[in-house]
């Protein structure tokens, strides 16, 4: 066969030979993967450059052929770049669009020689690898921005402070950037597992053939290392059959939706009227096309819906992959829509999140009014009872009972009398020092006691924000760093 078809059919398959007839028009239906596996063509070109250097190096092509192969590749690339190569209808995937635009620029004696050594279940399995380490830089570097947003906004927050909750109850007042750099942490630690998962992800499985190796003598570890990888897979049926990279990086993904979803979520609660804490730059609302007054928070809306179908990605995958036989099987065609899905999903939320994080305003007034009230200062009644040397289950008691009290008067704890605290603390505390508590029921005192490490005092969350900038100056070397031949190397100054 000297021609750029198969012998089955008027279009180029990779696999003719042993077929009488061509595919039935409802497999190539099924079977064509091209609508979505084209932007693989890159990655795909690159290791047709490193597999014809590793074909001459075992002599397979000689130096003429190898210099014809290599520009044949650089016009294919060119046409693939200004689109006048695409896939046509026939062809099955990237793989085979490719052959065909090889076969059609340097002839069907040179171009047919390139097939040698490989499959394409070592070059799937390994282009995806390529074009997932690509992305998790871009990604991360979509997450830095939202977490820089976040920063930029617990900066200008200063001691502003707010009601913290728990079960959406008032709770303990907290400063409002100690609640915006508690989305910032999560964020943080999603770009970290997308650097630790990277040095997983580091292995090439070019070279595993189909699934058992290769006889022709290529090597592997040239191929790796042009393509940006650091070593060569250990097992050729594991390089070809498994997708726990892939799997992994759609669980980031899907994190980083969630970790997205629950800002978005407390944005939205914020923002609406009774909360009255935030209001959103008009660059960043949307309005209704019946109701002229209103401006909804979409993008934080479609944030959290978004993180809903990257969580069905994530499962899609890991449905597909559970109960597969150990080898390739055309089941992993299905691990790039899901990661391909969540990579374009994650680029248009991310900027649009980061931009509204920028932009929106708090309300410190209202924030402040609110932050002591519901009672939000009786764990400090009960800690500074401690501090007089009451029992904590005593002056938890204690304290409850000024809650109840002030309670049932329908006022705050600041609002008691002097009178009421003598004889709620009688027996405990010498009487002329009892409404000596009022220097606690401060929402900068309560906040400026919480000193701990980690805790929402002043000068914690100025050291927290400090020790976030650091982390991100490691993250955003990841972000910067190529995935095509200098593995990322933490910055030595890091502490
Ligand atoms: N399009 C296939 C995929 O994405 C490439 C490998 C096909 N291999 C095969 N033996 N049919 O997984």
């Amino acid at each position: 066969m000297t021609h750029a078809t198969s012998s089955n059919g008027d279009h180029l398959a990779l696999w003719g030979g042993r077929f009488t007839s061509g595919p039935s028009e409802a497999l190539a239906r099924l079977s064509k993967s091209t609508q979505f596996d084209w932007r693989l063509a890159d990655d795909d070109i690159a290791g047709s450059r490193a597999h014809a250097r590793a074909l001459a190096r075992a002599r397979l092509l000689s130096p003429d052929e190898l210099n014809r192969m290599e520009s044949a590749l650089d016009e294919l690339q060119r046409h693939v770049d200004d689109a006048s190569f695409v896939p046509v209808e026939a062809d099955e995937d990237e793989a085979t669009a490719l052959e065909r635009g090889l076969l059609q620029i340097a002839g069907d004696e040179l171009g047919g020689k390139l097939r040698a050594g490989r499959s394409r279940n070592d070059q799937i399995a390994t282009l995806i690898r390529m074009w997932l380490r690509r992305h998790a830089r871009m990604v991360a570097s979509n997450v830095i921005a939202v977490v820089e947003a976040i920063l930029a906004q617990a900066r200008d927050a200063g001691t502003a402070v707010m009601p913290g909750r728990t079960h959406m109850q008032h709770a303990q007042p907290v400063l409002l950037a100690h609640q915006l750099m508690a989305h910032a942490w999560p964020l943080m630690r999603d770009v970290q597992r997308l650097i630790d998962w990277d040095a997983r992800i580091d292995e090439s499985p070019y070279g595993s053939g189909a699934l058992a190796g290769n006889t022709l003598g290529l090597d592997p570890d040239a191929v790796a290392k042009e393509l940006g990888f650091s070593k060569v897979a250990d097992n050729s049926i594991d390089g070809t059959a498994s997708r726990d990279a892939t799997a992994e990086f759609s669980f980031i993904a899907a994190m980083i939706g969630v970790d997205i979803s629950r800002l978005s979520e407390e944005i939205i609660i914020w923002n609406s009227q009774e909360f009255g804490f935030v209001t959103l730059d008009d660059g960043y609302s949307t309005g209704s096309s019946i109701m002229p007054q209103k401006k909804n928070p979409d993008v934080a809306e479609l944030a959290r819906g978004k993180a809903g179908r990257m969580i069905g990605d994530l499962t899609g995958l890991m449905a597909t992959l559970k109960g597969l036989p150990t080898a390739y099987a055309r089941d992993l065609q299905e691990d790039k829509e899901a990661v391909f899905d969540q990579v374009d999903t994650l680029s248009v939320v991310l900027p649009a999140f980061a931009g509204m994080v920028r932009t929106m305003s708090f309300d410190r007034k209202r924030l402040e009014s609110e932050a002591p009230t519901g009672f939000a200062l009786a764990t400090d009644i009960a800690e500074w009872l401690v501090k007089q040397g009451v029992p904590f289950r005593h002056a938890h008691e204690l304290s409850g009972i000024c809650v109840k009290t002030a309670e049932s008067r329908g006022v705050e704890l600041w609002d008691l009398e002097d009178g009421d605290f003598r004889r709620i603390f009688k027996g405990f505390l010498p009487q002329e020092c009892a409404a000596d508590v009022r220097g606690v029921l401060s929402t900068q005192g309560s906040v400026a006691a919480r000193d701990g490490k980690g805790g929402t005092a002043p000068i914690r969350v100025r050291e927290q924000i400090a020790a976030a900038a650091r982390r991100l100056t490691a993250l955003r070397a990841f972000a910067a760093s190529t995935s095509d031949g200098s593995a990322y190397k933490p910055p030595q100054t890091l502490s």
